[in-house]
């Protein structure tokens, strides 16, 4: 299938996962706006790395609703927030504190079934960060 500049298919993939340096997942300055992005690791596969209140995070690239690469979502509130149908996650825990959202998704039984479903089993894994020398790193 035909996509990009001259497509009127928006682009799948943007392409843009980062590569971790053994445990130096991405220098602090080099994080976009969103405040979230894809590392891929040697060991954990792709993670999304950021920060979240001042705080680093990296944790499972997954969205627990309907696979959405997290790292491709933003910080908000002090969450991150699914690119798709924006459930949003404490990066700490790894639970999702809001089920996804919009005409269809957002339907108050269905958002809080997806959430209740999420926390119950399948919570975002989460690694150990730290800030060190301008970078976020594993510390585990
Ligand atoms: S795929 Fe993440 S909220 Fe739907």
């Amino acid at each position: 299938m035909a996509t990009g500049k001259h497509s009127p298919v928006p682009e799948l993939t943007h392409g843009d996962v980062r590569e971790a340096d053994g445990d130096r997942l991405i220098a602090v300055a080099d994080l976009p706006p969103s405040g979230v992005t894809e590392v891929r690791t040697a060991q954990l596969g792709v993670l999304a790395v950021g920060l979240a209140d001042g705080r680093p995070f990296a944790v499972s690239n997954v969205c627990r609703h309907q696979f959405a690469k997290l790292g491709r979502g933003q910080v908000r509130d002090g969450c991150l927030e699914c690119p798709w149908h924006r459930a949003r996650y404490d990066v700490q825990s790894g639970a999702m504190v809001r089920g996804p959202q919009g005409r269809i998704f957002g339907f108050g039984p269905y958002s809080k079934t997806v959430q209740t479903a999420a926390n119950a089993a399948f919570r975002l894994k989460t690694h150990p960060v730290a800030v060190r020398d301008g970078a976020i790193v594993l510390t585990s």
